[in-house]
């Protein structure tokens, strides 16, 4: 049996895994998807233009199309719980040449432009969202160097 859960007739805004949350989701922070793929494409401008990471995004990304679609579908998840974004951040920037002062200009660019193209609410929240990734990545990378053998024996 085919089903369809979502026909393509059903717009992209109200696509969601958790329809009833992403509406409360959208209505308190003033979010929707067009808003969030501007927020993306202006970061992405951004970044690239910058000379600390412009460089480290260089090295791993010929075709930009499909990783503006990823992280489309990535803060789509994060700020409207839509279950749009399946893929694994952490294994994606293991072995990435960054520290924590890139995660630091990521996060100023990443700042200025939510509180452009946001409004106060919505910029909030995926300021906050961003933060917290950033830090569990950047412990991601350092484990990713360390090792098997940084691991303590706890006893
Ligand atoms: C030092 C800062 C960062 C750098 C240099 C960086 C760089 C990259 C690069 C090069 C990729 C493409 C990897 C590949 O396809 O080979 C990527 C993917 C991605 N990044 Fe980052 N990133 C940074 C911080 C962040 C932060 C803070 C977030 C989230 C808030 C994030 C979310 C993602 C996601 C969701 C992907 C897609 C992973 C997948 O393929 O599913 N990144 N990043």
């Amino acid at each position: 049996m085919t089903h369809a859960p979502f026909p393509e007739t059903i717009p992209e805004t109200i696509r969601s895994a958790r329809p009833a949350a992403t509406a409360a989701l959208m209505a308190e922070t003033g979010l929707d998807e067009p808003r969030l793929r501007r927020l993306v494409h202006r970061f992405y401008d951004r970044v690239r233009a910058d000379p600390m990471l412009g460089p480290v995004f260089a090295a791993r990304i010929a075709d930009w199309g499909p990783h503006l679609a990823k992280m489309e579908a990535f803060w789509s998840s994060v700020a409207l719980m839509t279950g749009r974004y399946h893929g694994k951040p952490v294994e994606r920037h293991a072995d990435l040449p960054v520290d924590w002062a890139h995660f630091e200009r990521w996060l100023a660019l990443f700042r200025e432009t939510a509180a452009e193209t946001c409004p106060p609410e919505g910029a909030a929240l995926v300021i906050e969202r961003a933060e917290r990734i950033a830090r569990s990545l950047h412990m991601a990378v350092q484990d990713a160097r360390q090792g098997p053998a940084g691991i303590p024996v706890l006893r």
